[in-house]
């Protein structure tokens, strides 16, 4: 059975301009251990994804589809069901640490109080058992830097802290939405580095959401490409990266800073922005975007199709190549 298998999964936003169609027909699937990419320009819908599998979208917003976990389908829930599945089962991690972390509470606080509210541990155990994990996201000194503040960490180090909270209950899935985005040059590829290093240690499957095509690089599996509130490609990252379809992911690969070059090479963007979602044109969403765009673009939205073994893509050329 996979862990995770979403079908069909819609976000709808009501607004007082209308109705906003933040993801639409999202469908993937994960299996245990494995760690999945979802790439997308921002506004494409990557973390409205992940917020309606778990029950915490806005109070505008309204899921539907079907969000399979080990069995359990988490849009049908209760309020208490999915707050044990939350932070037990599937942990979050965000772009600012500050979101989740307390600054009014030590960092020894608020892991202890998590393992003392979900493991049942005692005050001691609880403790070492949160300086160990502060270990294993490599914060030094642990020992004594677990009675500071949030604020007293370095970007990087917070983040670090953040991912041992995420760890603490040992859940099944890690979601991590733009863990990196916050962060200089160098220190985001020390915290891909650590993340990579985890995912060989533990065995939490990851959802890894990011901007960035070049964070995935190192990290993902699979990869799922976003645009516009859908899923216009799908593959292993080597498809991805050797073997991109569709001209939107050919467009994000382009636009990958390389470390190795930097300042040498003029990075390519893809020129123009993403639609208005409330305002979509007919047909294909990246249409006016596109360099290979032709008539049949205009007038009707390619279908998110198979055409080989494990790979999607949504794109009318597919079809004509
Ligand atoms: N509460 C809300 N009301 C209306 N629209 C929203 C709300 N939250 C998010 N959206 C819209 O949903 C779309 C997808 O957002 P999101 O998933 O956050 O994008 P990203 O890919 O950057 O994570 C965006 O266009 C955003 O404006
Ligand atoms: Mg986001």
């Amino acid at each position: 059975m996979a862990l995770l298998e979403v079908k069909n999964l819609n976000v709808r936003f009501s607004t007082p301009d209308g109705e906003v169609a933040a993801v639409n027909d999202m469908s993937f699937s994960m299996e245990a251990g494995e760690t999945l990419g979802i790439v997308g320009e921002s506004g494409s819908g990557k973390s409205q994804t992940v917020l309606a599998m778990l029950q915490l979208l806005a109070d505008n917003g309204t899921a539907s589809g079907e969000v399979n976990f080990r069995g359990t389908e988490l849009l049908g829930l209760s309020r208490n069901e999915i707050n044990q599945v939350r932070g037990n089962q599937i942990a979050m991690i965000f772009q600012d640490p500050m979101t989740c972390l307390n600054p009014y509470l030590t960092v020894e606080r608020q892991m202890r109080e998590v393992l003392e509210l979900h493991k049942d541990m005692k005050r001691d155990e609880a403790r070492a058992t949160a300086i160990a994990m502060l270990n294993s996201v490599k914060i030094p000194d642990a020992e004594r830097r677990i009675d500071m503040y949030p604020h007293e960490f370095s970007g990087g180090m917070r983040q670090r802290v953040m991912i041992a909270m995420a760890l603490l209950c040992n859940p099944q899935l890690l979601i991590a939405d733009e863990p990196t985005t916050a962060l200089d040059v160098t220190v985001q590829a020390q915290i891909i580095r650590l993340m990579n290093e985890l995912r060989e240690q533990i065995d939490t499957s990851i959802i890894l959401i990011t901007h960035d095509l070049g964070v995935v690089a190192g990290l993902c599996d699979r990869v799922a490409v976003m645009y516009a509130g859908r899923i216009v490609e799908f593959g292993t990252l080597d498809e991805i990266f050797y073997d991109p379809h569709h001209p939107y992911t050919r467009g994000l690969l382009r636009s990958i800073p390389r470390l190795d070059q930097a300042g040498a090479t003029e990075l390519e963007t893809i020129p123009g922005d993403p639609p208005n979602l409330q305002h979509l044109p007919p047909g294909c969403a990246f249409q006016d975007r596109c360099t290979q765009a032709f008539d049949r673009c205009l007038t009707e939205r390619p279908q998110l199709r198979d055409f080989a073994e494990g790979r999607r893509s949504a794109c009318h050329l597919e079809i004509v190549a």
